[in-house]
């Protein structure tokens, strides 16, 4: 009786230790895969803080009208922003280019206007996802586009935020996902196959993530992302000849646009690239 019982006292502290030894070892290998992972998205996430922060200290002044940009570095530009209107009691107007924009000006309390009220922007702050060396770049990853490109244009000054990770000589060296364009539902197939014909490589449909079927816009438009090769490329024509194709909305090649590239470096620096 006592030996029965005391071999299932042994197996149940057989069993305990087991188990703990086998969610130590889980947590001690989460926990420092979780660190690596975290100081890898920290260094990344501090770059482009410290791009944002620059072209909000150096380039916002009192009484100004602002283009928001879109994507996860405005977001730290936004805080600042915020920041400096707390402080310095400014007054400024900021326009979106996109419904996240729009909710980011009105989650910090910034005031909201329009290029209705307000067409002629004084300064536009937004990311990108490729620059290349004369400053030309690949937006829409985050398919905003065609606002972000309106509001750009519309700027009296346009400043491109980012870390290195998107800091290339020439464009496709470093964002593999190719050039958004944004379309006419109805004609993505020939607008795809005319992109295909002219300029080779590969076109695709951007698919959503969480619904099923492809991703729609702010616009209510469909995004192709257009796969080309990295070479040296006349982007301003490639741009104007893709534009004149029927059913193009607008390209997320931005040349000849952005004044000031601010790009935060792993070491906490920021490095500044300016279209001369
Ligand atoms: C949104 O459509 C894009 O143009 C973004 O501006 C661009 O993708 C940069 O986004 P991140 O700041 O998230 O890298």
């Amino acid at each position: 009786m006592v030996d029965k019982r005391s071999a299932i006292a042994l197996r149940i502290i057989h069993f305990a230790r087991h188990t703990l030894r086998k969610y130590s070892r889980l947590s001690l290998t989460n926990r420092s895969e979780a660190g690596c992972v975290t100081m890898a998205a920290n260094s990344v996430e501090a770059a482009k803080e410290a791009a944002a922060h620059r072209a909000v200290i150096d380039f916002v002044e009192d009484n100004k009208v602002i283009g928001i940009g879109s994507g996860s570095t405005i977001v730290y530009a936004v805080k600042k922003l915020a920041e400096r209107v707390r402080e310095e009691n400014l007054k400024l107007i900021c326009i979106p280019t996109s419904f996240q924009a729009r909710q980011l000006i009105l989650e910090h309390k910034l005031t909201l206007g329009d290029l209705e009220t307000n067409p002629s922007v004084d300064l536009a702050i937004d990311g990108a996802d490729e620059v290349d060396d004369r400053l030309t770049l690949i937006k829409g990853g985050g398919g905003c586009l065609t606002q972000e490109k309106i509001v750009a244009s519309c700027a009296n000054k346009f400043i491109v935020i980012c870390d290195q990770g998107k800091d290339s000589h020439i464009l496709g060296e470093k964002y593999k996902k190719g050039i958004p364009i944004e379309v006419i539902p109805f004609a993505y197939v020939p607008i795809g196959n005319k992109i295909k014909g002219k300029f080779g490589g590969d076109v695709e449909l951007r698919m959503a993530k969480a619904k099923a079927g492809p991703v729609v816009t702010d616009n209510g438009n469909f995004i192709l992302d257009w796969k080309f090769s990295a070479m040296a490329h006349n982007w301003d024509e490639i741009n104007r000849e893709i534009k004149m194709i029927p059913g193009v909305v607008e390209t997320g090649l931005f040349v000849d646009m952005a004044s000031t590239v601010f790009i935060g470096m792993g070491d906490g620096s920021v490095k500044e690239k300016v279209r001369t």
